[in-house]
């Protein structure tokens, strides 16, 4: 391994996560570790220089301490007792001089050591085998991807299905640049009428999203199914979905509700290269082998797609609608310059419809919303303030170009009492 490490023993810690982030922000990889860990799995631990004890405010103040017995363990261990945190942040004194006068590491990770790594680790677990990837398009699939075709080429197939909710221009996309610029093997699926045939008349959202998680499995699997070999499923887990979901209570993994999730029963062994990588790195690393910025710094976007964002039962025309609209936005917004700085964008396109004038006309159509919104871990959120004249741009586009809409709303409401999504 090229990298120094410095291990986090969550024993009941708030800040696990961010310690580990503050710690690599200095040069240096940091990892955590459930407070189960044997001494003996943290000893053999591949370029460990230190050990931080993170115990909780309740383990901290227990006459035992942290009660983690690290006797016999030949690297430097210290604790980082909870009331020292300004918020997430450690005191950086402290921390540097753990980590270079202390521990006396060097300021050895960076992406590309981390590449190199991951890029070995996985010729040395995948062998000769064949590896199997739900690539959507995402940052996180196109990532491993993007990993795996440098490490092990043409062993990987990528799996792209088309579930007909996916932005303007996305499918052409990610088989341009994934076969044209990357060489992969990519299998593209059109399964458009599939998945629309089976949400016609569905209404519930959250019914909606089964339909479309239960059918993107089936169809994973049946194109899985035609290859043959397959020994692998590589899959686009990141560290939060692993560590912030807190390890210290035994939960390990955040119930995902994206599209592309594990098929329970499939016989596959994981190969998850990005599952200690925070989201900033994933970018990092995706920019280092070369992916689009469109690609990388590519804005949230929900599994289920514009399916959630066509409220209740899907319509043809209504999705196509949601879809061109979505487009409008996206192109004048990074006109405006505010591509990757304002935090999530779309349209959505409620199920009713209002009466205006065309051409002298009385219509009867739906009104497109716009959504514009910022925060910083999507668990409350505040509206962007667009400028008006930028709005008044977006409108005009809009009714002119968008079939079978009349009328531009935007959304002034914050996270809560509204959610980011309309379903
Ligand atoms: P809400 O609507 O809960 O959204 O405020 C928070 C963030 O999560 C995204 N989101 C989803 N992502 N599958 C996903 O992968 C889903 O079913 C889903 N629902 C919401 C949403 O776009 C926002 O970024």
């Amino acid at each position: 391994m090229k990298q120094d490490l410095i291990a986090i023993l969550d024993l009941g810690g708030e800040q696990n996560a961010a310690l580990a982030r503050q710690i690599r922000a200095e040069g240096v990889y940091s990892e955590v570790y459930p407070g189960t860990i044997s001494m003996k799995e943290l000893a053999a631990k591949p370029g460990l220089k230190g050990v931080i004890l993170n115990p909780g405010v309740i383990a901290a103040s227990a006459s035992s301490g942290s009660g983690y017995c690290t006797e016999g363990l030949n690297v430097p261990v210290f604790t980082a007792m909870p009331q020292d945190y300004q918020g997430d942040i450690y005191p950086e004194d402290t921390l540097r001089a753990f980590l270079f006068d202390t521990c006396r590491c060097e300021k050895n990770w960076t992406i590309e050591n981390f590449i190199e790594d991951q890029v070995a680790l996985m010729r040395e677990q995948i062998g000769n085998d064949r590896v199997i990837l739900a690539l959507s398009g995402g940052v996180d699939s196109s990532v491993v991807a993007a990993l795996l075709i440098k490490a092990i080429g043409k062993q990987l197939t990528c799996v792209h299905v088309n579930h007909g909710l996916l932005r303007k221009g996305e499918p052409e996309e990610v088989c341009r640049v994934f076969r044209e610029e990357l060489g992969a093997d990519l299998v593209y699926v059109d399964a458009v009428d599939r998945f629309l045939d089976k949400l016609a008349g569905v209404e519930d959202p959250e019914k909606k999203r089964k339909i479309i998680g239960e059918e993107f499995i089936r169809v994973f699997d049946e194109e899985a199914a035609k290859l043959e070999g397959i020994r692998f499923l590589a899959q686009g887990t990141i560290y939060p979905d692993i560590v912030e979901s807190g390890m210290q209570s035994g939960k390990a993994v955040k119930a995902h509700h994206n599209v592309g999730g594990l098929p329970e029963d499939m016989q596959f062994e994981l190969v998850e290269p990005l599952k200690y990588l925070f989201k900033d790195e994933v970018r990092a690393c995706g920019k280092a082998l070369g992916l689009p910025d469109n690609m990388v710094y590519r804005q949230p976007f929900p599994g289920p797609g514009l399916g959630v964002r066509c409220l209740g039962a899907i319509t043809r025309d209504r999705l196509e609608a949601v879809r061109e609209s979505d487009a409008i936005l996206r192109e004048e917004f990074a006109n405006a310059g505010l591509q990757g700085k304002v935090w999530q964008y779309f349209t959505l396109i409620p199920d009713l419809r209002s009466v205006g004038v065309r051409d002298n006309n009385r219509s009867f159509e739906w009104p497109v919303i716009i959504r514009a919104v910022n925060t910083v871990d999507a668990m409350t959120a505040t509206i962007e303030h667009i400028d008006w004249a930028l709005m008044d741009k977006i409108t005009s586009r809009i009714l002119n170009e968008v079939k079978g809409v009349n009328r531009v709303l935007y959304d002034m409401t914050p996270k809560p009492t509204g959610t980011i999504e309309w379903e």
